[in-house]
This record gives C-alpha cells, structure tokens and sequence, in this order.
C-alpha cells in the first residue's frame, strides 16, 4: 500500500519523507488554507516546494467546477511538474474534465468520492486515483472502510487499473483496516503514519534492553 501525506505542511511532508516511506502527497483547498496559502501565485509557489520534497504524486486541487475552467486549470497545475496529479470532483463536469486528462495523459484524482457508484464512474473516465472519504463516512454513522472493500473488489472484477486512495483516514486503525482490505493508497495526516510506531511494549523493552546494555558494561 502505498502511503500518501494528506497535508499542506511543508515540516510534516519533509519529516514524513525523510522516513523514507512517503509516495505522495494530496491537499485540498482547506488544508492549503490551514497553512495560510493565499492568492494564484502563492498556492502555484506552494505546489512547487512541496514537489521540491517528494519524488512524485503531488495532487493540486482545481476550484473550478465548469469543464472548461477545470482543464485550463488542471492543464496549468499539471505543467508545474511531472510529479503533479491533478484533483478533480466527482461532479459531472469532474467525470468530462477527468476523461478529457486521462485521454491527455494528466494523472487524475478524483476526490469527494462517497459511493460505489461514483468510484465506478470515476474509473470508467479513466482516473488515475479515485478518493473515497472513509472518516467523513464514519462521521455519518455509515462504515467508510465498508466503501473502501466494495470499490476495491469491483475494480478488481473489471481489472480497472483506476487505484483506491482511501482518503480521509484519521486514526490508526484506519489505515490498518485499509492494508487489511487491499486499498491501493491510503493518505493521512502525519500523526497517524508515526502513530503506527507507538507500542508500550516496544518502549519498555527498549529501555530494558538498553539498561542491561549498560549494567555489562560496568
Ligand atoms: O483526504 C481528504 C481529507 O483531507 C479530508 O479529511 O479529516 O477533513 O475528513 P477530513
């Protein structure tokens, strides 16, 4: 699986990438916002040094929700790098604009994906990741990584090559359960991938071992 960073933090992104176990990163217009990115030129420049840290897969949100504004958009943010996945919403216009990337071989994210349905859809298109929201899901009573399993076996009945992001990942288990079920991608803040780290018995035995360490070689 691999591990995206879901943050517009240039300190988060760096530590999370100097683990060595980062592919990714996605934003969106409210954690850019978090950060305090405002204005054309200053989001462009924060995409750019965010690119400066990872290998690949950087998804730049578009705010425009007509065909035409998200591919003069997506067109724009996709020549900024390579490395540059544009993302997209699942509205009707999203499903136009993905095709028309996908058939110009922009990488795509298609993102407020709450559904099979809309998943299917999305892959049809030709999207290159398709972002269902697991935590938002559970906020409304319904099991978000249940979604994740459904769009994972029919993306596997078709062979679509479309990838499951589960996005919206909040805590650990998350992220676990996401392994467990074969989600291709799951991205979270950094305090869930380091929270995979944490185990009493792992501190206690450390410390132990170190004190006998010492003890020998008194
Ligand atoms: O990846 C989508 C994410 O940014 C949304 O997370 O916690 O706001 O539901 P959250």
């Amino acid at each position: 699986m691999k591990f995206f960073i879901d943050t517009a933090n240039l300190n988060d992104i760096q530590e999370a990438y100097d683990l060595g176990i980062l592919d990714g990163v996605t934003t969106n217009p409210s954690l850019m916002a978090k950060e305090g990115i405002k204005g054309e030129a200053n989001i462009i420049a924060h995409y750019q040094a965010i690119c400066n840290i990872v290998d690949d897969n950087v998804s730049a949100e578009v705010i425009a929700t007509d065909f035409e504004g998200m591919v003069k958009e997506g067109e724009a943010l996709a020549a900024l790098s390579p490395k540059i996945v544009v993302k997209v919403p699942i509205i009707k216009e999203g499903i136009k604009a993905i095709k028309y990337f996908s058939d110009k071989g922009i990488r795509t994210n298609c993102t407020l994906v709450f559904s099979a349905g809309q998943a299917i859809l999305a892959a049809k298109a030709g999207a290159t990741y398709v972002s269902p929201f697991i935590g938002r899901l559970d906020d409304v009573s319904q099991d978000g990584t249940e979604l994740i399993e459904q769009i994972v076996h029919i993306f596997d009945n078709y062979d679509f090559e479309t990838q499951v992001l589960a996005a919206s990942v909040r805590h650990t288990m998350h992220l676990i359960q996401c392994a467990e079920i074969g989600a291709h991608v799951a991205t979270c803040p950094l305090k869930v991938i380091t929270g995979l780290l944490k185990h009493p018995l792992t501190d206690s035995g450390l410390k132990t071992f170190l004190e006998d360490y010492k003890k020998s070689q008194a």
